[in-house]
């Protein structure tokens, strides 16, 4: 542990973000929890929608606020993961979606940083003075259960989202 450290992304970031998408993108696995990154074709677009993300006045209707961290690795200040946390809980998210969404990038994965990643956002939470959080995956997303497992996450149940099993797990503050 103590490996990375979290940081809202700023235009100074742009080359290590698009270099991040590019190599999921080759990978052909999807990221997660990145804010829309995938659907943008400019960074400046994206830093500007993950800022209006920020406050309840300027998100998108329907959306509840977030901040989304760069997980940097502190030795080489490399970007390892991307992670979005989500103040509060709608209806959807409730249900489905969670308080965290996460990647971390396919060349530095089973390596343990997607469990510190985890564990870095609940202090984010632990600000936003929340006292318990949800984070759901997919059943068969193995890796992904492991890591909110690791984080002390308990089940709830599993529900049909999309066709396929999901999990809820919460996590108390
Ligand atoms: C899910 C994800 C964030 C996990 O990150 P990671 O850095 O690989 O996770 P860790 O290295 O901390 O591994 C956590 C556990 O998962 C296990 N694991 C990792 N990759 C695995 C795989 N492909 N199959 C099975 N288990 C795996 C590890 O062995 C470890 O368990 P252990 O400690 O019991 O051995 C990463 O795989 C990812 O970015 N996936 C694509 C996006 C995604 O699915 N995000 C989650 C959306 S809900």
């Amino acid at each position: 542990m103590n490996r990375l450290y979290l940081k809202f992304p700023t235009l100074e970031d742009k080359e290590k973000v698009l270099d991040f998408k590019n190599e999921f993108i080759l990978s052909g696995q999807k990221m997660a929890g990145v804010g829309g990154l995938d659907r943008y074709d400019s960074f400046e677009e994206w830093l500007t929608k993950i800022t209006n993300d920020l406050k309840e006045e300027t998100c998108k209707e329907g959306k509840v606020p977030a901040t989304l961290y760069l997980s940097c690795r502190i030795s080489d200040d490399k970007l390892i993961g991307i992670v979005k946390v989500k103040h509060r809980l709608n209806k959807h998210l409730l249900d489905y979606g969670g308080n965290i969404g996460d990647c971390i990038r396919p060349s530095e994965q089973g390596k343990g940083y997607g469990t510190e990643q985890i564990a870095l956002s609940l202090e984010k939470c632990r600000e936003l003075k929340m006292d318990r959080v949800l984070i759901t995956c997919f059943k068969r997303n193995i890796a992904s259960a492991r890591t909110i497992q690791k984080n002390n996450g308990i089940l709830e149940n599993e529900v049909i989202d999309n066709g396929e099993l999901k999990q809820r797990y919460w996590i108390e503050l």
